[in-house]
Parts: C-alpha cells; sequence; structure tokens
C-alpha cells in the first residue's frame, strides 16, 4: 500500500501540520515541552484507554506518552489518524480541556498524546505506521 514522506523541517515546537494519507487526515505535531511533560505525567490507570493504539508496536502496547509519540528521543513528534474513534469527524487541535484535541461532533476530549479523556469516543486516536526518514522527514504507511 502506498506511502508518503512528509517533510517537517519547518514544524517549529508548537506547531502542527495535516496531511492526507489514504483518504485520511494524518496530524503530524512539534509537541512543545510542556505539551509531552502533561502527557508523560498521565497515570494510565486514569485512563479510558490504557491502550496504545501504536501500529508501530505490540497490540497489547500501553499508551505510555513515550509509546504514543515518535518514541524515545522522538517524544515531541505525535503522529496519529485525525478520524475521532467515536463516529469519525475530524477533532479539532489544540483545543478542549486537555488542550489536545476537541471533537466537535458531540464532544470527545483527547490529551496531548491524543488519548481520549472524555466524552462517547472509546479509544484513543490510532497511530499509522510511521519512521523517521531523517530528523525530518517522515514516512507515513
Ligand atoms: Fe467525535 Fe462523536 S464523532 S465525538
Amino acid at each position: 500500500l502506498a506511502s508518503i514522506e512528509v517533510d517537517v523541517a519547518s514544524l517549529e515546537p508548537g506547531m502542527s501540520l495535516t496531511v492526507k494519507w489514504r483518504g485520511k487526515p494524518i496530524f503530524i505535531r512539534n509537541r512543545t515541552p510542556e505539551e509531552v511533560e502533561a502527557a508523560n505525567a498521565v497515570q494510565l490507570g486514569d485512563l479510558k484507554d490504557p491502550i496504545a493504539r501504536n501500529a508501530n508496536l505490540p497490540v497489547d502496547a500501553q499508551a505510555t506518552g513515550v509509546d504514543r509519540s515518535g518514541g524515545k528521543g522522538k517524544e515531541n513528534w505525535i503522529v496519529m489518524i485525525g478520524t475521532c474513534t467515536h463516529l469519525g469527524c475530524v477533532p479539532l487541535g489544540q483545543a478542549g480541556e486537555y488542550n489536545g484535541w476537541f471533537c466537535p461532533c458531540h464532544g470527545s476530549v483527547y490529551d496531548t498524546a491524543g488519548r481520549i479523556r472524555k466524552g462517547p469516543a472509546p479509544q484513543n486516536l490510532a497511530i499509522p505506521t510511521f519512521s523517521f526518514l531523517s530528523d525530518t522527514k517522515i514516512k507515513i504507511g
């Protein structure tokens, strides 16, 4: 299946972009240190969905801050499928109670690691297969 390469050199901390992959929006965000810290401080027991939902990891990997991110050393990066796990609307970025993503359709609230925290959505935003080709280039798919 088709993969895409995305140049993220222009994304400073706190900046995001959305690309299309297999007809779906993919959110790429260079998180601020504060966003990474907020995500890493959350206890797994406080999560509605404690599973990472990260296609790059085993299916039972837990939704820790690092396993929801670009991985060790790349924890600032978030790459997610921008489709609400409730009924598929596209959530808004840097919105909602946790300053992560907020789905305006029925009020699902995701944190800065894209984990569902409130509202009807059952799962964390899915993380697609991706890898870093270099520090500034991400391959999705
Ligand atoms: Fe997002 Fe329903 S589709 S909350």
